[in-house]
């Protein structure tokens, strides 16, 4: 039994706001610095009120639309957020209730940016086991609730939205490998240090990050896990049509497809216009690509994941 994406959606809330319009909200920044550090021209940013469930609700409608099915047909619900609507019940089974969903085995996945990558493989070895048919995996942030406002090192490279897919039990394989990895020895270079307590904040309840260790390791195993993955398909990474890392920064993006060998045109790009999405960004950027029929049928897509914890983590399908 082997599994294929049939449906992919994605959702971004509100207006794209500028790196210009950062500035004139009075953080000490400038469009030329965001730019030229990052490749970041604009974000979305949520309402306030509107949740992570919220935004995964209309990805999700998305991808089942695509997919020619209702929610009821889905019997596992797999949400892959750091920013999750409550402490508990899981996002995956508030965005259940949404849906209409009786039944559905739902659960969150908390693996930061690499999050969605460790959704799909989950999903993908349920529906290898048999014990599932139809999935839905998710990823959905609402990372300018965690953002520093005062601290203009963080708080411009963030942005929120949504991506889905669905995951089906076919007999032919969609997926071809996956490969996940953490090291907790790094936790401490990306985190929200911080957790509630007999009604309080206890720690720090904002992002905090040393940018250049992250950027270091990123790129060494972005590149390094995306190799990994191709040659447990047995496909050298040269053999890819397209490769969709996490969207943090666009010289992250070129030192692991120069890495890897991969030329720029095969690398679907959208974190000048979204930001760094976190777990929404690869789904966010393969919807997109596959809308804009960049992405085909039949061609062969890398997906590398990178995160806080820290993770990492690629996964190889023919769509
Ligand atoms: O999902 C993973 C998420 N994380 C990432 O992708 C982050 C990876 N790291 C990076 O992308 C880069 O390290 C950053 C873009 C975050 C920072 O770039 P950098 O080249 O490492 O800059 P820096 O932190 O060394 O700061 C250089 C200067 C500092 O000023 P001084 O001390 O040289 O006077 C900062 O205060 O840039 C200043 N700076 C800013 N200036 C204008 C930092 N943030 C800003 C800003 N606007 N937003």
């Amino acid at each position: 039994m082997f599994s294929r994406i049939t449906g992919i959606g994605s959702f971004l809330p509100g207006q794209a706001v500028s790196n210009h319009e950062l500035a004139r909200r009075g953080i000490a920044t400038s469009d030329e610095w965001i730019t030229s550090r990052t490749g970041i021209g604009f974000r979305h940013l949520a309402e306030n009120g509107e949740t992570s469930s919220d935004l995964g609700l209309e990805a999700s409608r998305r991808a089942l639309s695509a997919a020619g099915l209702e929610a009821s047909d889905i019997d596992l619900i797999i949400v892959a957020t750091s920013t999750p609507d409550y402490i508990f019940p899981s996002t995956a089974c508030l965005l259940q209730s949404k849906l209409s969903n009786h039944g559905a085995t739902a659960f969150d996945v908390q693996a930061v940016c690499s999050g969605f990558v460790y959704a799909l493989t989950i999903a993908d070895k349920f529906i290898h086991s048999g014990s599932h048919k139809r999935a839905l995996v998710v990823g959905s942030e609402v990372f300018s609730r965690i953002l520093d406002w005062s601290d203009r090192a963080t708080c411009v490279l963030f942005g929120d939205g949504a991506g889905a897919v669905v995951l089906e039990a076919s007999d032919r394989p969609g997926i071809l490998a996956t490969s996940l990895h953490a090291d907790g020895a790094h936790h401490g270079i990306l985190s929200v240090p911080g957790s509630v307590c007999n009604g309080k904040v206890i720690g720090d309840p904002f992002l905090r990050m040393d940018g250049q260790a992250v950027f270091k390791f990123a790129v060494r195993v972005l590149a390094e896990v995306g190799e990994e993955c191709c040659a447990a398909a047995g496909i050298p990474s040269a053999g890819i049509d397209w490769l969709i890392p996490h969207q943090a920064n666009m010289r992250i993006l070129e030192a692991t497809a120069r890495k890897m060998k991969v030329p720029m045109d095969k690398v679907i790009v959208t974190v000048d216009r979204h930001g760094n999405t976190s777990a929404a960004s690869i789904p966010l950027a393969l919807d997109e690509a596959v809308r804009e029929r960049r992405i085909r049928a039949g061609q062969k897509v890398l997906l590398a994941g990178v995160g806080g914890g820290f993770t990492w983590g690629a996964v190889l399908f023919e769509l």
